[in-house]
Parts: C-alpha cells; structure tokens; sequence
C-alpha cells in the first residue's frame, strides 16, 4: 500500500513536471498520539517544515493516550506493517524494536549533525543510544512536575493563588465550598501515576528519590520520606473528587475555565492554554515541582524510524531526522507544544512566563531522569495499575498502597 501511494506519487509528479524526482518525492507515514488542540497545533509545524523539504508528511495520528497508541504502533513495526517513523517516548520503550534490528540506525545522520555537542543535557541522546548507536532523534524534553492554577477559581472563592503545595491542599476547601473541584484529574493509570510522580519528586529528597526510582530500594520506597508522598496522594485523591473527566486535556479545560482550582500535569498543557488565548501570568499560574521544589525531569519524545527496504523511504527517513534536531524546527514546534528544546543554542525568547521558568530550571541543571528511562515498561504498568486502584478505592489506606508500591520496587527492573 505504501509503495502504491509512493509510486501513484512519483507519477503524478513526472505528469506535471517531466521529471521525475525520486528524493522529492519520498510520503512517510508519520505515527503520534498528538491529538489535543495544543498538540495538534505543533506537530504541524513539524509536517510543514517535512513538507517544505518536497517530501510529503503522512499524518497517522492515533487517538487515544501514549497507552493506547504504543501498542498499536510496536505491532505494527513488529508485524511487518511498518510505518515512515513514530512517536515514542525515548527511553526504554523501544528497546526490543533495537534489539530485534527494526529501527533504522541513525548514527550518520547524529554525527553529520553534531548532535553529540547541540543536544542538551546530553542524556536525552543517551536515551537514543544503544551500544554507541543512535537509534532516535529526540524532539522535545517534556516535563511533568507542573502544577497548573486557574486565577479565576481562587479568586471567586476568596483566596489568594497558591504558590506550593500544602497552600493547594489548604485552599481546597475554599474552592468546594464554592462548588469548585479543587482537582482536576483525567481518569486514566498514567495520569494518576504522573501524579504521584509529580509528588514524589516534589515532596523527598533527591537522595530518596534516586534510591527508589533508580536503584529500586523498596526500603525507601516503604519508608517515611515516601510515606508523606502517600499522605499527599491521598489528599489528592479527595481534592479530585468530583472531577469526572477521562482525558488530561478534558481536565485542563477544567482548570481553564475555572471549573476546578488546578491540575498536576506535565508540560504539554500548557499548548491547551495557549489555543483557548490564556495568558500565563495573567489568567493562569504554573508551579514546576510543585512550587515546593523547582526541579524538572528529562524524558521527552523522539522519533525512531522502523526499517523498511526502500532506499527512498530510508533518504527522507534520514532527512526527517536531520530535520527535527535543526533550530528552526525546534522553536517552531516547543513553542506550540509548550515543552522545552533538545538543544540550548536557539532563541526561545518569545516562549511565555512558563516556559521561561522551565528554561531556567533547565540551563540550571536542576533535572531529573524520567521514568521513562529509568523504569522498565512493565515496572511502569504495575506502578499505574496500582495508582488507579487506590486513586478509585477510597478504602484503601495510604498505608496499605505503600507497602504495595514497595513490594513493586523491591521486583522491578
Ligand atoms: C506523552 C507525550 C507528551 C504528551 C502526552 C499527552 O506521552 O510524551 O508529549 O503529548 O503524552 O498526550
């Protein structure tokens, strides 16, 4: 089906011009899960700038969540109907694709590029590499520790706009009693699981958070530093009561339009505010960490590109990846996304006050691996699976829940 489209292509083009030009003549099937309006705003910047090199961008945007997505997308490449290239999260998601030979090598185009000296922090092509090859092109780092505020929820219940955690917790019942959900949470494993993330890393120190995430010692994991992460899950849990809505961007609506106080979310809501015309600073305040420790994780999204036997399609292949690092594109698409740039020689400087403090947290240092690096898939599921059961189970302890997770951390890998 691919070659059909490509050929009728290549046909259509020798019609109208006389020439046929095999490289500007290249579709790729493109896969992402990018399908808010924040979202979708950015990745087409990404498919103009694919577009402008004479190839053609083939949108195969999948709804749903990154949940939903990845298998579709690794069964697919596993199954032989391999697409031109595909989102993941860089990390260890797409460590078996590598292992099995399906994802194209990348390694010419890094070193054609520079990418070992532009991109920044340098484990985000670490992420890409196995065995000294790179295997993705990273595109963004997208954070999760932000806390989200509506200006008009605490301002119409009388309170003033917190500026960290425990201010939240303290200001929830103020918002209830103005029939405003001081939560806002998406239903969904990964969402409650980032939350407790978010948490955690605002809440331990960096030593407990290393102990249990990276070296998976389910002592802390079990201990009094987690056991408050626990506490302020379980203030969560009741501060999102009420709050019935299944995707996050359906929950950054909420916080949007003043329906609920807040949503702990990562970076990418902040494209959501940005289409409906919020002004950060103005109509709506972000807290990375919390408020309560600035401090930001690294994981982000690349793009790997499966093996296929076409000369053609491994060219424009090669020319996306080239294309997605370079500065213009950079720009053109974090700023649209609200994420922060794999590289820091480029001028960000219209990027909006949230932005801005994640550029500073970011150049910094003050950063942390992401799960997606540091956990394995399966760990993660089992993590999530346990989140939403205590997120919907409210007659599961705190206590109870802890033990569960470290006995998750004492097996995970
Ligand atoms: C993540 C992805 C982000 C964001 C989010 C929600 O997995 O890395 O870029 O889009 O899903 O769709």
């Amino acid at each position: 089906m691919r070659k059909m489209i490509k050929r009728s292509a290549l046909v259509a083009t020798a019609l109208i011009t006389g020439v046929v030009n095999v490289a500007s003549a290249t579709e790729l099937e493109v896969t992402h899960w990018w399908t808010s309006g924040g979202e979708a705003n950015a990745v087409a910047e990404l498919a103009k700038a694919f577009d402008a090199t004479g190839n053609k961008w083939v949108d195969g945007a999948i709804a749903g969540s990154g949940g939903v997505a990845r298998p579709i997308i690794i069964s697919r490449i596993i199954g032989g109907e391999p697409m031109g290239a595909t989102q993941l999260n860089h990390g260890r998601q797409a460590e078996e694709l590598i292992e099995a030979g399906l994802l194209l090598d990348l390694t010419d185009v890094a070193s054609e590029n520079n990418w070992r000296n532009v991109i920044y922090p340098s484990n985000l092509l670490d992420a890409c590499t196995v065995d000294g090859r790179v295997y993705c092109a990273p595109v963004n780092i997208h954070s999760a520790q932000w806390l989200w505020l509506s200006h008009e929820a605490y301002e119409s219940s009388g309170v003033a706009v917190p500026s960290n955690w425990d201010e939240f917790v303290a200001a929830g019942p103020a918002l209830r009693a103005n029939g405003i959900v001081p939560l806002a949470q998406g239903q969904q494993g990964w969402q409650t699981g980032l939350t407790f993330g978010v948490l955690a890393t605002a809440l331990v120190s960096e030593d407990a958070w290393y102990a249990v995430n990276r070296d998976k010692d389910s002592t802390v994991a079990g201990g009094s530093e987690y056991a408050r992460v626990w506490k302020a899950f379980d203030d969560a849990r009741k501060m999102a009561i009420g709050s019935n809505v299944g995707d996050w961007n359906m929950a950054t609506n909420l916080v949007i339009t003043g329906k609920a106080g807040g949503q702990i979310h990562g970076d990418w809501a902040q494209g959501e505010f940005s289409v409906a015309g919020s002004v950060a600073g103005t109509d709506y305040s972000c807290l990375p960490g919390l408020g309560n420790r600035e401090i930001l994780d690294t994981g982000g999204d690349a793009f790997y590109f499966p093996v296929q036997d076409d000369a053609d399609v491994e060219a424009a292949q090669k020319e996306l990846a080239a294309l997605l690092v370079s500065p213009a594109v950079q720009v053109a698409f974090n700023l649209k996304k609200g994420s922060l740039p794999i590289r820091g020689d480029i001028d960000m400087s219209t990027a909006n006050d949230c932005m801005q403090k994640g550029l500073k947290i970011l150049a910094g240092g003050n950063v942390l691996p992401s799960g997606d690096i540091l956990l394995s898939p399966d760990t993660s599921n089992q993590i999530n699976e346990l989140m939403t059961t205590f997120w919907s189970d409210l007659y599961m302890s705190a206590e109870d829940a802890q033990a569960k997770y470290a006995k998750i951390i004492a097996s995970a890998d």
